[in-house]
C-alpha cells in the first residue's frame, strides 16, 4: 500500500511539473530568441546611424570597421554593411578573405528594398544555423545601405540549454521533494493499517485481548480500528457467556445426577433379580453421563480463570501418574514404563498436568494390546520441557491426527467401547495451552501413537538435566 501511494504522489507530481516545464521551456526558448533579437535590432540601428554619413558621402571607411571591429570583439557578433548594390565597406569577420558582395543574401536583399528583417537561416557559407537581423540604411525615403548583424545560434542554443538543466534540477529536487512527503503521508496511513490488519490476524486466531491502537492514522483508519475492536469486545463478551452457560449447566447437572445415581445404588439391593440388569445398565448411563458432564465442566473451566502456572517436579507428577494407572494397566496385561525424571521442573498448574497425563496414559492403556509397553518419558532442552506418553497400540493416520483434537470427534481406533465421548484429547488442549504449552500427536517408527507436551521449563534445580531412564513395570 505504501509503494501504491508513493507511486501515486510522484505520478501526480511529475503530471504537474510536465505540464508546467514543458511549456516554460518553449516560452524560454521564444523569449531568449526574442530578446537577442531585439537587442541585436537595436544595434543594427546604431551602426547604421554611424553608417549612413559614410555611405551617403561615400567617404573613408576606416571610422566604421573600427566600430564593427569592436562590436565583434565585445560582443561576438558579426557586423556587415553594404552599400545599395551590396557591397561590402565594413565586415568585422569576413568568411573568407576578399569577400565583398552580399546581394545574394536574401536578408540583406530585402534590407536593400528597405525592410527590417529577423530570424534564423541555415548558412551554407559557415555550415551552421544563424540569427541575423538586416536593417536598412536609409533617409529621407532613400535606402543607401544596409546593416546585417548575425549570430551563431550555438550561444542562443547554449543559453536555452542552460536554462532547460536548470528547469530539470528544479523538476529533480521537487519530485525528491514529493517523494520524501509521499513517504511520510504513506508510512502514516500504512503503518496504523497495518497495526489494525496484525490485531484482526491475532484476534482470528483466537487471542481476544489484542486491541488495535485507535489514536494513530487517519480518520478512517481510526474508525476502522474501533469497530474492529468493538466486535472483539462483543465477541469475547458472547464467548464468555457461552462459556458462563456450559460451566453453569454441567456444575448444576452434577447434582441431579449424584442423587440419581444413589437412589439407583439403593434400588439395586430391592428390586429382583430380573430388573437386576436393567438397573445396572441404568446406573452404568448414569456413570457415562457423570463422566461427560464432568469433561464439559473441566473444558469450561480450563477456558475461563486459571491459577498461575507454578514450578512444578515432573519426575514426581510422572511418578505419581503411573502408580496411579498401574493397576489399571495390570488389569489390561500392558507394561507400564515411567522415566525417573526427579527434580525435572516445568512450568504448569500441577492438577491441570496430572489431568493431562490421566486423559493421555487412559486413551494409551485403552489401546495398547495386551503384552505391551506404554512409556512415560519427560526431558529438557533450550528452555523446554518434554513430556511423551507412547503406546503401541494401531496408531493414527494423519488425518486423524489433525481431528483428534476437536471436541466430541472418536475415530475408530479405540478397541472396544471405553464409553467415551471424544472430549478426553480437547481437553489436554485446553489445559496445556492454559499453561502456555503445546501438544502434539506423533506416529512413532516402529508403529504405535506418541503423544508429546511441551512445557516452559521452570526455575526448578533440575531443569535442562537430561532424564534418567529406569523403569517401573506391573
Ligand atoms: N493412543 C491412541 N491411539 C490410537 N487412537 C487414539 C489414541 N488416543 C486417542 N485416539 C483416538 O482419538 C479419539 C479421540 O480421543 P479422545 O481422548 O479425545 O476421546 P475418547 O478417548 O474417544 O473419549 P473420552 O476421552 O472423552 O473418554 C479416540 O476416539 C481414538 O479414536
Ligand atoms: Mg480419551
Amino acid at each position: 500500500m505504501s509503494k501504491r501511494l508513493l507511486a501515486s504522489y510522484l505520478a501526480l507530481t511529475a503530471g504537474v511539473l510536465l505540464a508546467l516545464e514543458i511549456p516554460l521551456a518553449l516560452i524560454d526558448a521564444r523569449t531568449q530568441r526574442q530578446d537577442l533579437e531585439n537587442a541585436v535590432q537595436r544595434d543594427a540601428f546604431v551602426v547604421a546611424s554611424l553608417a549612413e554619413d559614410r555611405l551617403q558621402s561615400g567617404g573613408a571607411s576606416a571610422g566604421l570597421n573600427a566600430v564593427v571591429l569592436k562590436y565583434r570583439r565585445e560582443t561576438g557578433g558579426r557586423v556587415v554593411v553594404v552599400d545599395r548594390r551590396g557591397r561590402s565597406i565594413a565586415d568585422s569577420q569576413p568568411s573568407f578573405p576578399g569577400e565583398r558582395n552580399f546581394a545574394s543574401r536574401p536578408e540583406i536583399a530585402a534590407a536593400l528594398t528597405g525592410k527590417t528583417v529577423s530570424g534564423l537561416r541555415f548558412s551554407r557559407t559557415l555550415g551552421h544555423h544563424l540569427l541575423y537581423v538586416a536593417v536598412p540604411v536609409a533617409s529621407a525615403g532613400t535606402v543607401y545601405g544596409a546593416v546585417r548583424i548575425t549570430y551563431p545560434t550555438s550561444a542562443l542554443d547554449a543559453r536555452v540549454n542552460r536554462d532547460r538543466v536548470t528547469l530539470l534540477v528544479v523538476a529533480l529536487l521537487v519530485l525528491a521533494w514529493a517523494a520524501a512527503v509521499g513517504l511520510v503521508l504513506a508510512h502514516s496511513i500504512s503503518g496504523p493499517l497495518r497495526r489494525v490488519e496484525e490485531t484482526a490476524v491475532r484476534v482470528g486466531a483466537g487471542d481476544l485481548a489484542a486491541v488495535a491502537p485507535e489514536d494513530a492514522g487517519p480518520p478512517e483508519v481510526r474508525r476502522l480500528a474501533a469497530e474492529l475492536n468493538r466486535t472483539t469486545t462483543k465477541l469475547a463478551a458472547l464467548i464468555a457467556s457461552q462459556e458462563q452457560f456450559v460451566a453453569d449447566a454441567s456444575h448444576q447437572l452434577r447434582t441431579p445426577l449424584a442423587a440419581l445415581r444413589l437412589r439407583l445404588e439403593n434400588l439395586e439391593s430391592e428390586v429382583n433379580p430380573a430388573a437386576a440388569d436393567d438397573v445396572e445398565g441404568a446406573r452404568a448411563e448414569v456413570e457415562r453421563l457423570t463422566r461427560l458432564v464432568d469433561g464439559l465442566l473441566t473444558l469450561a473451566r480450563a477456558q475461563r480463570h486459571a491459577p498461575a502456572p507454578v514450578d512444578v517436579d515432573v519426575g514426581e507428577v510422572l511418578a505419581g501418574r503411573r502408580d496411579a494407572w498401574l493397576a489399571f494397566a495390570g488389569e489390561r496385561g500392558v507394561t507400564l514404563v515411567a522415566d525417573d525424571a526427579a527434580g525435572l521442573s516445568a512450568r504448569a498448574t500441577p492438577e491441570r498436568l496430572e489431568q493431562v497425563l490421566d486423559n493421555l496414559l487412559n486413551n494409551a492403556l485403552e489401546v495398547a494390546p495386551s503384552g505391551t509397553t506404554v512409556t512415560l518419558r519427560a526431558g529438557a532442552a533450550r528452555g523446554r520441557v518434554e513430556v511423551r506418553v507412547r503406546d503401541a497400540g494401531p496408531g493414527m493416520t494423519a488425518g486423524e491426527r489433525a481431528r483428534a483434537f476437536d471436541r466430541f470427534w472418536r475415530g475408530a481406533a479405540t478397541p472396544g467401547d471405553n464409553g467415551g465421548f471424544g472430549l478426553g484429547l480437547a481437553i489436554v488442549r485446553q489445559l496445556i495451552s492454559a499453561d502456555g504449552g503445546t501438544v502434539e500427536l506423533e506416529s512413532p517408527p516402529g508403529g504405535g501413537l506418541e503423544a508429546v507436551l511441551t512445557l516452559r521449563a521452570g526455575a526448578g534445580p533440575a531443569s535442562g538435566q537430561p532424564a534418567r531412564g529406569t523403569a517401573s513395570t506391573v
